[in-house]
């Protein structure tokens, strides 16, 4: 099983490869799935700044080409920027379609350490068909 602070590290790894000449903030995401398997993802800006990809979404895109069935239980999120990189809303609402009911988002604190979150604690209620 991968630890927590593994992903952190997976996380920043890929983080270095963002393309984020616009905003300067680089986003780096390590999602782990049931399987075992893990999937990363860092975003990806655009002169035409609405078309921008969040980390987050890139790396579940990943999962989904790479054939992944299994439920989403983990995803760890960083910014060289920052600390408590959260996720935006709608990186939330793509969690809410993929991920286990004990799915737990994680992010650095100010100490680089591992600090998660519960998905009812980041998007109650959340839309579902
Ligand atoms: N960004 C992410 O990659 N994930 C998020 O959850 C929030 C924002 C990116 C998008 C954009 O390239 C940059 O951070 C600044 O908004």
């Amino acid at each position: 099983m991968t630890s927590d602070s593994e992903l952190l590290k997976l996380a920043h790894s890929v983080c270095e490869n963002a393309y984020a000449p616009y905003s300067k903030f680089k986003v780096g995401a390590c999602a782990l799935y049931e399987s075992g398997k893990y999937y990363l993802g860092c975003n990806v800006e655009n002169a035409s700044f609405g078309l921008s990809l969040c980390a987050e979404r890139n790396a579940i895109s990943s999962a989904i080409a790479n054939g992944e069935k299994s439920k989403l239980m983990k995803i760890a999120i960083v910014s060289d920027n920052t600390s408590f990189c959260f996720p935006c809303g709608a990186c939330r609402q793509w969690f809410s379609e993929f991920c286990h009911d004990d799915f737990e988002v994680i992010v650095e604190d100010d100490q680089k350490a591992p600090k998660s979150f519960r998905m009812s604690d980041i998007l109650p209620n959340s839309f579902k068909l």
